[in-house]
């Protein structure tokens, strides 16, 4: 990120949901109406204008992926809260709305919504523009993963670092250095049973179809030139073996024909992923 300025990437994620809301078919993968109004004031307009842009095949994979991966973590959320998780962390939270748009129907559940100081002033800033207020139930933490201790932060935010919490971590992982990227593994894998964490991680190159050749090719473009550089790629299979020895019991890879399956079956508008981003879910 560059310094003293809110994440381009978090922007460009919002936007893309924004996208989903106005350009996509009913049903939506992600219902998600306080995007469009939390983006600004000319949303609409701006993007009908961006159309032939938007609607570009790479652009259009890239934002049903950030669909897809915001939709899968809610359901298994959701499962979590069944069996009694009463802690929710999103780290790196960019101008994720699930803690305003669920506000009512999550009542019992504590949120957390971690993110770089820079990021965070901007979203607030934003939230207090579009009139959408805070829940009682929600905090916001300022943390840079690659410089503060996470585990100080949260616990002086209220977080029972005692109790399981379900984390999610979405977008980030790939622009962290690997060290830093294991480090949140191993503090998760220390919670206690059954703390959780969804994550999306950036395929290595080695595995690269043409497709996601060409996604992650346009996406390094962006993130090079507003400073916030990829960094970070895995292959699955050793991904996993490394949670599991890290200490997660059960770890489970969403693959991109399962995403397919799940969220994308049926839809007449033709979205589609390709494999460069893709999902993990490790349970302790
Ligand atoms: C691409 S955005 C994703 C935002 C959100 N999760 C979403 O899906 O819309 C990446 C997020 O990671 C945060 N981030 C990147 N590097 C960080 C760091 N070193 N410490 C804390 N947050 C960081 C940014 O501030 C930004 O909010």
């Amino acid at each position: 990120m560059e310094s003293g300025k809110p994440s381009y990437m978090a922007d460009r994620t919002a936007r893309l949901r924004a996208a989903h809301q106005l350009l996509d078919d009913d049903p939506k993968i992600l219902a998600d109406p306080l995007a469009v109004s939390l983006y600004g004031g000319n949303t609409e307009s701006d993007i009908q204008e961006d159309l032939e842009f938007l609607q570009k095949p790479v652009l259009r994979r890239a934002r049903t992926f950030m669909v897809v991966r915001a939709r899968y973590t809610e359901d298994q959320l959701t499962e979590a809260i069944k069996r009694g998780m009463e802690q929710f962390v999103i780290l790196g939270a960019g101008l994720d709305t699930f803690a305003y748009r669920c506000a009512e129907s999550v009542k019992n559940l504590r949120i957390f919504e971690v993110d770089h100081p820079d990021t965070q002033r901007w979203k607030l800033a934003k939230l207090k523009a579009a009139q959408i207020g805070i829940p009682a139930h929600l905090r916001h933490i300022g943390v840079d993963f690659e410089r503060h201790s996470l585990a100080d932060k949260l616990t002086a935010g209220g977080f029972d670092a005692a109790a399981p919490a379900f984390f999610s971590w979405l977008g980030v992982s790939y622009y962290l250095e690997r060290h830093a990227v294991f480090s949140m593994f191993a503090f998760i894998a220390n919670m206690p049973p059954p703390s959780q964490i969804v994550f999306d991680y950036l395929l290595d190159e080695t595995l690269l179809d043409e497709k996601s050749r060409q996604s992650v090719s346009s996406a390094r473009r962006e993130t090079d030139t507003h400073g916030e550089p990829l960094r970070t790629r895995f292959v699955p299979r050793d991904l996993q073996a490394e949670l599991q020895s890290t200490g997660f019991c059960k770890v489970v890879r969403l693959t991109p024909e399962q995403a397919t399956q799940l969220y994308l079956s049926g839809r007449r508008d033709g979205l589609s992923l390709d494999a460069s981003l893709q999902l993990m879910s490790a349970i302790v």
